[in-house]
């Protein structure tokens, strides 16, 4: 146990820790224990805030749902340890903060503040627009990541061939906008209005604050890829259109998440 808190940056501690192949599968198996309870507190989160937690941290940073080295060779453990345990939880932090200022938003589902974000106190609305944005842009960017996952079908498959031709086509017009993005920002694919949409947004802007719903999110921000990919975005765009999750879009593409 001590073992594995000593590995996780969440429990810091100044102790070296030797790693043998046991000690390995136990912070493995360990740190995913730790993660799924995370995320089981951080999915009901999502729709009640405040209700099971400390009003002062209504917002947790979800479970990943997979080892960081899960989508290896493509999206390298490092990136994804940091962007999950650092940066998502930085827009986490940064969300609670804010809602401090204004208890009774806290039990309000995330996705509400930010479809109304004109109707927001003026003193906390960018923070929800910034560090809400990034919170639940990052929550649905991990669920849409799969390596090996299988390819769309059914109703999802015949709503991208009415509005794409091919799902090549519409990887293609993914990279592409995401090879658009000025800076920081999303491409999303996303249902607006009854229509499958590609568009980009900046910063940590969403569909949701603008009437549509995100099926897929891809994060082309540096701190995405950088560390395996430098400045080359098109190699990281052209390796995570190979790393959707098709089975979660179709889920939500369907109604269902
Ligand atoms: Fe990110």
């Amino acid at each position: 146990m001590v073992t594995m808190f000593a590995a996780n940056p969440a429990f810091p501690s100044t102790k070296p820790v030797v790693e043998t192949r046991s000690t390995m599968i136990t912070r493995r198996e360990g740190l995913k224990s730790l993660a799924l309870a995370a995320g089981a507190l951080a999915l009901g989160s999502q729709s009640h805030p405040a209700s099971a937690q400390n009003a002062a941290e209504p917002h947790k940073v979800p479970a990943l749902g997979y080892d960081y080295d899960a989508l290896e060779p493509f999206i390298d453990a490092e990136t994804m340890k940091i962007h999950h345990d650092k940066h998502h939880a930085a827009y986490v932090a940064k969300l609670n903060q804010a809602l401090a200022k204004h208890p009774h938003l806290a039990a309000k589902p995330l996705d509400a503040l930010l479809s109304q974000l004109d109707s927001q106190p003026e003193d906390i609305k960018n923070d929800l627009r910034n560090h809400g944005g990034g919170h639940a842009n990052h929550t649905l960017f991990w669920q849409c990541l799969k390596k090996g996952g299988p390819a769309p079908t059914g109703t999802l498959l015949k709503d991208i061939e009415t509005h794409f031709k091919t799902q090549q086509s519409l990887e293609e017009q993914l990279i592409a906008s995401g090879l658009k993005v000025f800076g920081s920002g999303w491409v999303w694919l996303a249902m607006r209005d009854t229509k499958l949409v590609v568009e980009t947004s900046p910063n940590q802007d969403s569909p949701i604050m603008s009437g549509a719903k995100p099926l897929l999110g891809i994060d082309v921000w540096e701190h995405a890829y950088y560390l395996k990919y430098q400045n080359k975005r098109a190699d990281y765009l052209a390796a995570i259109v190979k790393l959707i999750n098709w089975d979660f879009v179709a889920a939500r593409h369907a109604g269902r998440a």
